[in-house]
């Protein structure tokens, strides 16, 4: 169609900006419409030093600490993090503080892969003696190279907060860039929320260095307008074998085997013990895990635990550890169990001892971050009087003194499950 010459302006303005839009400025059809290949094309292009896959990690104290993460195509030979509580744009010399990240490498490739892919270098910049619930605003250098400003926010000591949770991004890579657009949304119109905790499973194959650079590019679809980073909270997933999970997470091995769980202390009163479904319950694992619980439930208003197999699930067999992590989680009174790799979405009712008990523990999740849904089994017990579907979702946590909610928000936006959990006396 022809259109009027005044109105040709507008039509090209359209155009150009029209696959631009951050994800704020879409509606919730333009979201689930979106054109992934044009999202992709406009993540900051990794080439020589420009700082590119920029990711905030948190693990351990989230009030006062944080890992910020990038990486280069080129090795580059210096690599700063600019930062600061102040906002000074992209002026690198007014911020206040200037930390060489300590940790820089190439991120592991297959022979085969080798073949026709350049692997990239990673940078690591943990950071410590931050301030609780205060914007951390920085920009990234690399040989002369400059990110655009970036901020993320530290978890506050204590009060009300959100976290979006949800695993398996593996596959159904456009699936994956929607919901980081839906993710992204959220995130923007309720600043409260402070991090996604990931329950594993980010692609298909740990090992493909191809894959987790897709991942990694796809994951700035969270970054908000103004530049406001969602830190990440890693768990292990089955998918997730090799030497890059640690690599992109600067992530400690527990063990040389690669298993990997730790705790994040969220608030002074909110812990999330993430656990390792790839490794033995039973030994190191479980001794870990009981010291935890012991040590965090007398001062936690809310505990949390998180992993990737799912203990009753909604799809599958229970995982292998369930005989050796459910007694302990009862045995301490776990609130909320956050659990992925089913692919599909669940609630279960609260359980103890193998039945439904108002004082049990409430499983959800199963993951929803992109890849193809499956058909829960409905007729299971735990599951009637809870909750099962399936679609592509993210689940909010909202905590308070008084109440944690539990959202199942799916990519269209509306909120498909809720439920209340009371804090317990203890
Ligand atoms: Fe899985």
């Amino acid at each position: 169609m022809k259109l009027p010459k005044k109105y040709k302006w507008i039509g090209a303005a359209f155009a150009l900006g029209a696959s631009a839009l951050p994800a704020t400025d879409r509606s919730d059809e333009q979201i689930v419409n979106a054109d992934f290949k044009e999202l992709v094309e406009e993540m900051t292009p990794l080439s020589g030093t420009n700082p590119a896959h920029w990711r905030v990690v948190w693990s351990g104290d989230t009030s006062t600490s944080a890992t910020i993460s990038w990486s280069t195509a080129e090795n580059g030979k210096k690599h700063v993090v600019h930062y600061g509580t102040k906002n000074v744009g992209s002026d690198t010399e007014k911020y206040e503080f200037h930390a060489e990240a300590p940790k820089n490498g190439p991120y592991s490739i297959t022979e085969k892969e080798a073949k026709d892919t350049k692997t990239a270098f990673f940078h690591h910049c943990p950071l410590t003696g931050l301030t609780p619930g205060t914007n951390y605003y920085f920009v990234l250098e690399s040989d002369g190279k400059f990110s655009k400003p970036l901020y993320f926010k530290t978890a506050p000591k204590s009060g009300d907060f959100k976290l979006l949770t949800g695993g398996d991004s593996r596959s159904g890579i456009a699936s994956r860039c929607l919901m980081n657009l839906r993710m992204a949304k959220e995130f923007s119109e309720k600043p409260e929320i402070l991090a996604l905790v990931h329950g594993g499973d980010y692609i298909v194959s740990g090992r493909s260095w191809r894959q987790w650079r897709s991942w990694l590019s796809n994951h700035e679809l969270t970054t908000l307008s103004d530049g406001r980073v969602l830190p990440v909270i890693p768990t292990r997933g089955n998918h997730d074998g090799g030497p890059l999970f640690f690599e992109i997470f600067n992530l400690e091995k527990n063990r040389a085997d690669l298993s990997f769980w730790h705790s994040i202390q969220v608030t002074d009163d909110v812990n999330i013990v993430t656990l390792d479904t790839n490794y033995s319950a039973k030994g190191a694992q479980e001794e870990w895990l009981e010291k935890q619980l012991s040590k965090l439930r007398p001062k936690s208003r809310w505990l949390l635990t998180n992993y990737h197999r799912p203990l009753y699930p909604a799809v599958k067999s229970p995982a292998g550890q369930t005989s050796v992590f459910v007694p302990l989680f009862e045995k301490y009174n776990v609130d909320l169990s956050l659990e992925s790799d089913g692919h599909c979405i669940k609630r279960t009712v609260p359980i103890r001892d193998g039945k439904e008990d108002p004082t049990g523990i409430v499983y959800v999740g199963e993951g929803g971050l992109g890849v193809g849904q499956r058909t829960p089994k409905t007729d299971l017990w735990y599951l009637k009087g809870g909750y099962a579907g399936r679609g592509h979702h993210v689940m909010q946590l909202s905590f308070s003194k008084d109440a944690l909610e539990v959202e199942t928000i799916m990519l269209e936006g509306n909120t498909i499950d809720k439920v209340t959990l009371k804090p317990r006396s203890h």
